[in-house]
């Protein structure tokens, strides 16, 4: 069985399509242990207690620094078994000591092809303004391993999404959230978790 925890700070849409795709069953092997944000109230905490999953708001700002929060997610997370973090829009710089103790076994989605449009800065709608601006004709999104970098890690999966006419950079975030996002992500889990439990 492969425990995943998802780490989230906003409304939790890729955690949707984590929920939803372990309820219909196409994440056998894989239990969602946890639901942790930065912000007591990002909409995802409620998404994750409305389907009895444990929501759980842990703050960088009730820690003495960015090593003792990162010591004390790992420590919580390493005391559930938790064997996969994934990051669906946590926007947190996780400290060096984190990354460490979960080297190899944390993934993030990005909504852009990296190595375009990604690191620091690169995160939400601004990911796709940039986009729009360079007047790039595929864009689309990426999951791939944590390093100690910011989206540099191992690519897992990509999947393109075309520009269309008239896009704006909302219309855009949207199909790269339903077209590759909530698809590449669970898909990733699950060749995780096959990986794992075979
Ligand atoms: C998504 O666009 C994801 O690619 C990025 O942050 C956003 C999170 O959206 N990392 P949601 O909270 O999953 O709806």
């Amino acid at each position: 069985m492969l425990n995943i925890a998802v780490m989230v700070s906003g409304g939790g849409t890729n955690l949707q399509a984590i929920i939803d795709a372990s309820e219909a069953g196409k994440l056998p092997g894989v239990t969602i242990d946890c639901v942790i944000s930065n912000k007591s109230d990002a909409y995802a905490l409620k998404r994750a207690e409305e389907h009895g999953i444990d929501a759980v708001c842990i703050r960088p700002k009730d820690y003495d620094s960015k090593d003792a929060y990162g010591a004390y997610l790992a420590k919580f997370l390493s005391e559930r078994g938790v064997d996969l973090v994934v990051l669906a829009g946590f926007l947190v710089v996780l400290p060096a000591n984190f990354i460490e103790a979960f080297e190899g076994r944390i993934i993030n989605i990005h909504p852009s092809l990296i190595p375009s449009f990604c690191g620091d800065g690169f995160y939400g709608l601004k990911v796709h303004e940039a986009a729009l601006a360079r007047g790039v004709k595929v864009t689309g999104a990426t999951v791939h391993y944590v390093d100690a970098g910011t989206d540099t890690g191992p690519i897992i999966f990509q999947k393109a999404v075309y520009i269309e006419d008239g896009d704006t950079p909302e219309t855009l975030q949207k199909r790269v959230m339903e077209q590759a996002e909530w698809v590449i992500l669970p898909k990733a889990i699950k060749e995780i978790a096959d990986r794992h439990n075979s």
